[in-house]
C-alpha cells in the first residue's frame, strides 16, 4: 500500500468514526417528559388543563358511565395510593374496577410506568401536605 492509498483509507475511517459517534450519541433516549407536559398531552382533555375534572363531574351520565373527576383537591384521587393510581392510568379504570361502564382508558401503549409515576408527582405536587399525607393511607 503506498501512502496515498493509506492517507485516503484513514480519512474514510476517520468519516465512518466521527459520523457514527454522532448518530449514537443523537440517537440516544432523551430525557423523560415531566409530568405536567405529560398531563397536558394526555389527561387535561377530559380531566381539564387546571385538573378540574369535567362539568358536572358528580352527576352520572343518561348511558351510567361517569364524568372526568378532577384530580384538585376536590376530587377522589387523593382517597387512593399511588399504586392503585399508576394501574388506573396505565390499564385503564374498567379493568382496575371491574365496571365496565368506567370510561378511564388505558394508556399502557402510549405511557411508560415511569410516565405515569411522573403524572401522579405532577398531579401531587398540586395538593396540600395535609392531602398528601392523608392520600399515603388511601386505599
Ligand atoms: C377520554 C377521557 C379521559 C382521558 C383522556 C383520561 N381520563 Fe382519567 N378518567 C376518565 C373518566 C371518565 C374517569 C372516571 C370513570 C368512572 O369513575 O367511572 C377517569 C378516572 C380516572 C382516575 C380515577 C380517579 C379516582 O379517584 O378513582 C384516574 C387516577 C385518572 N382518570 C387519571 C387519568 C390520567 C393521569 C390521565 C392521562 C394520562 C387520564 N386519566 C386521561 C376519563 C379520561
Amino acid at each position: 500500500m503506498n501512502r496515498k492509498v493509506l492517507l485516503i483509507a484513514l480519512m474514510i475511517m476517520v468519516t465512518v468514526f466521527g459520523y457514527t459517534a454522532y448518530t449514537i450519541r443523537t440517537s440516544s433516549p432523551t430525557a423523560a417528559e415531566s409530568g405536567d407536559v405529560l398531563y397536558e398531552r394526555h389527561c387535561a382533555a377530559c380531566h381539564g388543563i387546571n385538573l378540574e375534572g369535567q362539568a358536572n363531574w358528580q352527576t352520572q351520565n343518561p348511558d351510567g358511565s361517569w364524568p372526568a373527576p378532577p384530580h384538585d383537591e376536590t376530587g377522589h384521587t387523593w382517597h387512593h395510593r399511588d399504586d392503585y393510581l399508576i394501574e388506573t392510568i396505565l390499564y385503564g379504570g374498567a379493568s382496575v374496577t371491574g365496571n365496565q361502564l368506567n370510561r378511564m382508558p388505558a394508556f399502557n401503549n402510549v405511557l411508560t410506568n415511569q410516565d405515569a409515576k411522573a403524572i401522579i408527582e405532577y398531579i401531587k405536587s398540586t395538593w396540600s401536605d395535609e392531602i398528601r399525607e392523608m392520600q399515603k393511607n388511601g386505599h
